[in-house]
C-alpha cells in the first residue's frame, strides 16, 4: 500500500512542475476575476462622472466663443472613413502606468503627447493615469503640459489614479538585486494599480514590462502594450562583464572571479526571464532603431507572424514644427549661415568633443575658409565634467584652434536657436549614441549633419532621402575632416537643396508623425477590446 503511493508519486514527479504552472495560472486568474469585482463600482462611477462632464463641456460648446480652442475638430474625428467609424465611438478605459508622470522629462513627453492622440482619435475613450505623484491636480497638470510641451489635453475624461507604493520599484530599495527587486516590485505596484480599477486596455510607458505581462496573467483579456525607452538589461551589458579594456560602462571586465561568475548566471537568468515577460505583451513599441533591436532579441514574439512585424519604432515627439517655423531655409537665408561646426551635447567623455576638436583643427588648418566652431552643451556641476570642459580647452589651445572655438555651457534656448539658424553642419563624435536629438533639431534647422557612423545617428537620424544624402557618416579624424570640407566646397545649390532633404527627412520626427504611429498602435489594441 504505501510502496504503491512512493511508486505512484515517483512517476508523478515529472508532472509537478507542470501542475505547479497550472495552479499558479489558475489562482492568478481567480485574483483577476477577484479584482475586477471589486473595483467593478468605482470604475462605474467614474465612467458615470467623465459622462456628465463631457455633457456639461458640450453644453457650453454649443456657444461659439466658448470652444476649447483644439477641441473644435474632435466633432469631425467620428464622420470616419473606410467603414471604421464604429470605433470612433469607442467608449472604453486605456490605463497608462507611469508611476512617476510628474518628472517633466522626455519620458513624460512621450506619455502626455500618447494621451492626447489618443484621445484625439477616440474622443469618448477614458485615459487614466496611474501614478505615484499624490499632489498632482489635474487642472494644474493639463495647464502644464500645454505651457512646457505645446500639448493640448482633453481634461474631462483624463483621470489620475494614485498608487501608494511606489517605494517598491525605487533601485535604492534593492541594494542587492536591483534588477530583480525593482522588477518584482513593479508587481506589487501594478497590483496596486488593478486594485483601483482595471482597464480595458492597459499600457506601460516606464518601461515595467514585468507589470504589463502580470496584467495578462491576471485578465487575459486585457490588451497590453509597452513603449519601451530602453531595455531593462541589454546584451551589451552582458557583454561588457568580458570587456577588459574598461570603456564599456560601469560594469566593465566586472566578469572576473568567483563574485563575476554569479554576476553573469543572475544576469543571464535575469536576460531569460524579461525576454518571457516582453513575450507576453500584445503591441510593443520601441523609441528608436537600437531599442528595437535589443527587444526584437531579448523579447522573442508569440504568435507574430511575420517576426518582423515584432516591436514596432515609435520616434518620440521632437519640436520639430517649432523649428520648422522660426528658422528658414530659402536661398535668401543661406546669406545668413556661416561655416560654424555646431556640436550640442552635454560635456562629457563618452560624447568624445575631442576626436571634432582634432578633426576640426585638421579642417581648419587647411582650410582658406576661416571657419569655426561652437560647442554647446549642459555642465553638471561639482561633477568630473568641469574638469574635462577644462581640458577640452587645453586641447583646443594645443591645437591651435583656441580662437575659432567658442565653448558656451548651459545656453538658453534662443542662444541655441540662434546658432541653428547661422550654422552650416551640425556634428556628432559619440561612438553608439542611442539617438542624438541634437541632430534631429540640427536636421530640422537646415543644417547639414556630420555624424559618427554608428548608433541612432547612422540607424534613424542620418538617412537617405528619396534617395538622395541628407549628410555624412565618418569614423576617424580624417573622414570628419574630410566630411567638413565636402559640405563647405558644396555648390551653393547642391548644399541648399541638401538642407532642404534633410529637413523633410526630418518630419518623421514631428509630433504630427507620433500621434500617427502611436494611434496606429492603438488601433491594434482597440480590435482587440472590441471584439
Ligand atoms: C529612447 O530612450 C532612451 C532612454 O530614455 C534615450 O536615451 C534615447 O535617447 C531615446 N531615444 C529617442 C529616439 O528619443
Ligand atoms: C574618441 O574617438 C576616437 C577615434 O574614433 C577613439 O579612438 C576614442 O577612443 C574615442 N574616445 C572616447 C572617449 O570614446
Amino acid at each position: 500500500m504505501a510502496a504503491s503511493t512512493v511508486v505512484a508519486l515517483l512517476a508523478a514527479a515529472p508532472l509537478l512542475p507542470v501542475i505547479f504552472l497550472l495552479l499558479t495560472r489558475l489562482a492568478l486568474r481567480a485574483l483577476g476575476w477577484f479584482l475586477q469585482g471589486k473595483t467593478r463600482e468605482r470604475k462605474a462611477a467614474i465612467i458615470a462622472k467623465i459622462q456628465r462632464d463631457r455633457a456639461a463641456v458640450q453644453e457650453r460648446q454649443q456657444v461659439p466663443q466658448e470652444v476649447e480652442e483644439g477641441w473644435e475638430s474632435i466633432e469631425n474625428v467620428g464622420t470616419a472613413e473606410n467603414g471604421e467609424s464604429l470605433q470612433d465611438d469607442w467608449t472604453g478605459v486605456v490605463g497608462f502606468f507611469h508611476p512617476f508622470c510628474n518628472a517633466g522629462g522626455g519620458g513624460e513627453r512621450v506619455l502626455w503627447a500618447a494621451i492626447a492622440a489618443t484621445q484625439k482619435r477616440w474622443p469618448r475613450a477614458i485615459c487614466a493615469v496611474y501614478t505615484g505623484d499624490h499632489d498632482i491636480d489635474r487642472g494644474v497638470v493639463v495647464a502644464t503640459v500645454k505651457d512646457r510641451f505645446g500639448i493640448a489635453l482633453q481634461e474631462h475624461s483624463l483621470v489620475f489614479l494614485y498608487l501608494s507604493r511606489r517605494h517598491f520599484v525605487l533601485a535604492s530599495t534593492y541594494p542587492h538585486f536591483t534588477l530583480l527587486g525593482q522588477s518584482l516590485g513593479s508587481l506589487i505596484l501594478a497590483y496596486d494599480a488593478f486594485q483601483l480599477m482595471v482597464p480595458d486596455i492597459f499600457i506601460d510607458t516606464m518601461g515595467y514590462a514585468f507589470a504589463v505581462a502580470f496584467c495578462k496573467s491576471l485578465f487575459p483579456r486585457v490588451p497590453t502594450a509597452a513603449y519601451v525607452h530602453y531595455p531593462t538589461i541589454s546584451t551589451d551589458m552582458l557583454e561588457s562583464l568580458d570587456d577588459t579594456t574598461g570603456q564599456r560602462g560601469i560594469h566593465s571586465g566586472a566578469g572576473t572571479g568567483w563574485k563575476g561568475k554569479a554576476k553573469r548566471y543572475y544576469w543571464t537568468a535575469f536576460a531569460w526571464l524579461y525576454g518571457w515577460v516582453g513575450s507576453q505583451i500584445d503591441v510593443v513599441m520601441c523609441n528608436s532603431t537600437w531599442t528595437q533591436g535589443h527587444i526584437r532579441q531579448l523579447w522573442k514574439p508569440r504568435n507574430v507572424s511575420p517576426p518582423s512585424t515584432f516591436a514596432a519604432v515609435v520616434y518620440p515627439p521632437c519640436p520639430v514644427e517649432e523649428l520648422e517655423s522660426k528658422i528658414q531655409v530659402t536661398e535668401e537665408s543661406e546669406k545668413q549661415r556661416e561655416d560654424i561646426v555646431l556640436y550640442i551635447a552635454q560635456f562629457r567623455p563618452e560624447k568624445n568633443h575631442s576626436l571634432i576638436l582634432r578633426a576640426f583643427a585638421q579642417y581648419y588648418h587647411a582650410a582658406k575658409n576661416k571657419p569655426r566652431l561652437v560647442l554647446i552643451g549642459s555642465v553638471r556641476s561639482n561633477t568630473p565634467d568641469e574638469k574635462h570642459i577644462y581640458n577640452l580647452r587645453l586641447e583646443a589651445r594645443e591645437l591651435k584652434v583656441k580662437d575659432t572655438t567658442t565653448f558656451i555651457c548651459d545656453a538658453p534656448f534662443s542662444v541655441i536657436l540662434d546658432y541653428l539658424r547661422k550654422s552650416s553642419i551640425t556634428t556628432n563624435g559619440m561612438y553608439s549614441e542611442h539617438f542624438g536629438i541634437g541632430n534631429v533639431e540640427g536636421l530640422a534647422a537646415g543644417l547639414i549633419p556630420v555624424v559618427h557612423n554608428s548608433g541612432g545617428p547612422k540607424l534613424d537620424i542620418v538617412i537617405p532621402y528619396e534617395g538622395q544624402p541628407t549628410g555624412f557618416h565618418a569614423e576617424s579624424e580624417e573622414e570628419f575632416a574630410a566630411a567638413f570640407q565636402r559640405v563647405a566646397s558644396l555648390e551653393p545649390q547642391e548644399r541648399l537643396a541638401m538642407r532642404l532633404r534633410g529637413r523633410k527627412s526630418a518630419r518623421r520626427f514631428t509630433e504630427a508623425a507620433f500621434a500617427q504611429r502611436w494611434t496606429e498602435e492603438m488601433e491594434k489594441l482597440v480590435r482587440m477590446q472590441a471584439s
